[in-house]
């Protein structure tokens, strides 16, 4: 019968061939690689891809919701016609909008406004949100120039494009326009049609 130290002592060529056997596999292993690949990083290309899809803007600041502070954006040419000092003469097509109608041409429409309860005739040379202001109702904006979506509400009847007609809207998409949602500050009634202010798509 062996003393059980010297069978300890038999056996350690045996650990050590083992232990070298095990770190030449991890080392192999280690040369070859695991295939494993970090995740590449792609929110900046998400980023830049979004911003891509966002016009360059030039509205006010933020607060500046003083009613008419805005110098009047429902008379801002579209275009910025000032190259030649700002004039346009009658009957030129240069500037004309859906605002610009002849006095004896303007018609009016029933719209209804839902959340304020409310029916009103509108007419067509002027925005929904001037003339729902002139109501003395807080309808919510503020750009005013078809620039951001804080004006938006949304026509109930159908396509927001068969009751009003936008002055430059930048920032709905044709799907959007199909389920009803309107820019206010630059939609000018076309036809007799309910409205609920405050929804954005
Ligand atoms: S207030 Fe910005 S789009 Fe109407």
């Amino acid at each position: 019968m062996l003393n059980p130290l010297i069978a300890n002592v038999a056996n350690t060529p045996a650990i050590v061939l083992g232990a070298i056997a095990t770190l030449l596999v991890v080392f192999v292993s280690s040369l070859k690689g695991t295939g494993w690949e970090p995740a590449t990083d792609i929110s900046d290309e998400v980023l830049e891809r979004r911003a891509s899809a966002v016009p360059e803007t030039e509205f006010p600041e933020p607060g500046n919701r003083a009613i008419g502070g805005g110098g009047g954006g429902g008379a801002i040419p579209a275009g910025g016609a000032e190259g030649e000092g700002g004039e346009l003469e009658d009957g030129e097509a240069g500037g004309s909008g859906p605002g610009d109608i002849p006095e004896d041409e303007v018609e009016y429409f029933e719209v209804e406004f839902v959340k304020q309860g409310e029916t009103v005739e509108l007419s067509n040379d002027q925005p929904i949100l001037e003339q729902g202001e002139d109501e003395g109702w807080d309808l919510p904006y503020a750009c005013r120039q078809g620039q951001c979506v804080s004006c938006a509400g949304h026509i109930t009847d159908g396509p927001s494009e068969d009751y009003v007609e936008h002055d430059n809207q930048q920032m709905l998409e044709e799907a959007e326009i199909d389920d009803g949602y309107t820019l206010t500050c630059v939609a000018y009634p076309r036809d007799s049609f309910s409205i609920e202010t405050g929804e954005a798509p």
